[in-house]
């Protein structure tokens, strides 16, 4: 076997709470992580040739981009030695710079991929332990479903699965900067948190309400006035009979979560007439 395709799932944060900021300038954050059906494919090709070559679609292939690091990080990690090349081929649908952990997603789909057709006894603790010094979410992308994540993001409890519910995704047009949106945080001063015991205990019930009732990111008490789109998104989302809605990660798509699919399916095509990054999608 030398090649071998993997989806790589995009995440939503159910919570996502800032716990105080680390003497090594990252955050200890909590947690509560969801994978969802809308992936990326990721295809990873031993080659004759030298070197790694990556296409991935609208992002640079280069050294910057997550797959090259992951891929690195395993050749420098593990000892293997790939006598010729790699080759990587990603087809995006996730949209970048999106809070989604679409790159993160992708690294994660690398690493796996290399071990499938490399190292297959590497053990799942030792493939996140490489994914988590290639970015902080990779090792919850490794593993996927409903987590917990703590530390900088890359301690991982894996929980009961959350209740199946349908997902309608908006991203407005605007980026917003993960560095930069973590400068705007003062821990004592977040005035509104997620209850994530309370969360912990409601998907540990299968308790949907409970679930519903909780969902909530830290993030949205720092944006700046220009991500107001975030807010009235929120709104549209309520408005079209959402039952919760949260913006994911730092920024800036909103999730709206729905029981029921026909209202979850008109909520996805009255926004996206106005949005063209609008998806319908359900847990994983
Ligand atoms: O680990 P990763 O490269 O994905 O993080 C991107 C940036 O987000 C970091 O350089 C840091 O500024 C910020 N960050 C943080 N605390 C975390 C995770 C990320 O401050 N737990």
């Amino acid at each position: 076997m030398n090649r071998i395709t993997l989806p790589a799932h995009a995440k939503l944060n159910l919570t996502l709470d800032i716990l105080r900021r680390r003497p090594d300038g990252y955050h200890d954050l909590q947690m509560v992580m969801q994978s969802v059906e809308l992936h990326d494919d990721v295809k990873v090709t031993l080659t004759d040739g030298e070197g790694i070559v990556c296409r991935c679609g609208p992002i640079p292939g280069d050294e910057s981009n997550l797959c090259v690091k992951a891929a690195r990080a395993f050749f420098a990690q593990t000892g293997v030695v790939q006598g010729g090349g790699l080759a990587i081929d990603v087809v995006k649908r996730i949209p970048v710079q999106a809070g989604m952990a679409g790159g993160s997603s992708d690294a994660a789909a690398t690493l796996r991929a290399l071990r499938k057709l490399l190292k297959p006894e590497l053990l799942g603790e030792e493939l996140e332990r490489i994914g988590a010094a290639v970015g902080s979410d990779v090792p919850y992308c490794l593993r996927g479903g409903t987590a917990l994540a703590e530390g900088r993001g890359e301690r991982i409890t894996t929980l009961r699965a959350a209740p199946p519910f349908q997902v309608v995704l908006c991203k407005p047009d605007f980026d917003i900067s993960t560095p930069a949106l973590f400068a705007r945080v003062h821990v004592s001063e977040l005035w509104s948190r997620p209850d994530t015991s309370g969360m912990l205990a409601a998907l540990h019930r299968g308790d949907a309400d409970g679930v519903l009732a909780r969902v909530k990111n830290v993030f949205e008490n720092v944006l700046p006035p220009e991500c107001v789109e975030v807010f009235e998104i929120k709104k549209k989302l309520h408005d079209l009979h959402a039952e919760a809605c949260a913006m994911t990660g730092s920024g800036p798509t909103v999730f709206g979560l729905f029981r029921d699919e026909a209202e979850a399916k008109r909520a996805f095509r009255a926004l996206r007439r106005e949005y063209s990054k609008t998806f319908l999608t359900r847990f994983v």
